[in-house]
């Protein structure tokens, strides 16, 4: 196939987008507008399916690595590394329909357009998707870019318990993605992840595109605070050990120390049990998540001292503590010139663009170690995500995968660029 002198009249099929968007967002749908499609579940295999399928369509050839992350590539004229895009499609608890979704969708699109007009890229192209970003049913999150990353071990990813007690090795097994192809195997030259932002500031700016350069660092705990269960009404105050009060004033600090001194930027509480887990029963024990982030890997590092000495006061005190780190990474950089094509591939769009920081994290920050990687962020309506109310307007996301393609045409065309290096 030959390709074309000019990639100007190369567009996406916006309406084939936003169809598609809407049908993985019926897989593990509720009756509330929202859906739950946790990592490796029946809902995760019908999803990755139906992906699987869209890429077969889009002319890509399929595989499936060992940790389950979906390989699809197109060809391209040169045996050079592609260049690849990509997200997740798990979600929280309760997701609205674009996180990670729309990356993967509209990298798909950018296949099948190519694939459509007979543009065979110079360079491969790939769409990546990862297994278990959220991290909801098995933590760490971005468990898949980080097993690519070698940030965590194949074997120790395989093995890594859900919270409700399967093995990621049985989970992949049972729903069919235990692939056989080595996560490594696929290195790919750079590496552009599209994703909503997830935040208020291109709306508030009405801006169109956010060129994404750096993700904030976090770090995940799991607390659990043993103190004494007793009666609610006899036991006087100074002579409890009372679990929750306990739990609560250290989530109370963690939560002031983010708002009074931004250490760390931001910090939640995002989930929180006390046990037995009765009204008249002082809890004997509270269970709890700790969600600390900072674009500073020294005010994280603080934010997590504080927390240790938090707990060696209550251990001090007559409670027993246990913490557990359940992911951790730092402040990521990404690559400038990848930036910089971004921004200039915007313009020549006729995109609004600025440049960014993420709050979320995302695997391209993972990707970051293998390869040259950036990121494109598109409005988030009210700021909202992790929620079913999120939201982005259809023409805005279809600009996004406008961006997308042309970015991932220019540097599929023009492999001495993305090759050689020292300036794109
Ligand atoms: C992923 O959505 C995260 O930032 O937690
Ligand atoms: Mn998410
Ligand atoms: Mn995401």
């Amino acid at each position: 196939m030959a390709m074309r002198s000019t990639t100007t009249t190369l567009a996406i099929d916006g309406n084939r987008l936003l169809r598609r968007l809407g049908e993985l967002g019926e897989i593990g749908a509720d009756s509330r507008g929202g859906r739950t499609r946790l990592a490796l579940t029946d809902a995760d295999k019908a999803a990755r399916e139906l992906i699987v399928r869209w890429l077969s369509e889009a002319g890509a050839e399929v595989s499936i690595d060992r940790i389950g992350n979906i390989h699809g590539v197109l060809e391209g004229r040169s045996g050079l590394p592609p260049i690849a895009t990509g997200s997740h499609i798990d979600t929280v608890v309760r997701a609205g329909a674009y996180d990670g979704c729309y990356g993967v969708v509209a990298g798909i699109e950018v296949l099948q357009s190519l694939s459509a007009a007979g543009e065979l890229p110079h360079t491969s192209l790939a769409v990546l998707v990862f297994t278990n970003e959220e991290g909801l049913r098995f933590a760490p999150d971005l468990l898949g870019s980080r097993v690519v990353a070698e940030d965590v071990s194949l074997e120790d990813a395989l093995a890594l318990q859900s919270s409700d007690g399967f093995s990621i090795g049985e989970e992949l097994q049972r729903i069919g993605f235990a692939g056989s192809v080595s996560p490594r195997d696929l290195r790919p030259s750079h590496f552009i992840e599209l994703h909503i932002e997830q935040g208020p500031m291109l709306e508030a700016q009405q801006l169109a595109i956010g060129i994404v350069e750096a993700v904030q660092g976090h770090s995940w705990w799991r607390v659990v605070i043993e103190g004494v269960a007793n009666h609610a009404g006899t036991t006087p105050m100074a002579l409890r050990h009372d679990a929750g009060a306990a739990a609560m004033q250290l989530a109370g600090a963690l939560i002031r120390d983010a708002q009074e001194q931004s250490v760390p930027n931001v910090a939640t509480i995002g989930a929180i049990a006390f046990e037995p887990g009765a009204i008249n029963v002082v809890p004997g024990r509270a269970t709890f998540t700790i969600d600390m982030r900072d674009e500073s890997a020294c005010s994280l590092v603080r934010a997590e001292q504080r927390l240790r000495e938090a707990l060696l006061r209550l251990d001090r005190g007559g409670y027993t503590t246990h913490a557990q780190c359940t992911s951790r990474h730092e402040p990521v950089t990404f690559d400038e010139r990848l930036c910089g094509l971004l921004e200039r591939v915007a313009i020549t769009r006729g995109l609004a663009a600025r440049r960014m920081h993420s709050g979320a994290s995302h695997d391209a920050q993972m990707m970051a170690r293998v390869c040259p990687s950036a990121m494109i962020f598109v409005p988030s309506h009210r700021g909202i995500s992790h929620n079913p109310a999120e939201h982005t307007e259809p023409s805005q996301l279809v600009q996004g995968a406008d961006l997308l393609l042309h970015a991932l045409v220019e540097l599929a065309n023009n492999p001495e660029t993305c090759h050689a290096s020292p300036a794109l």
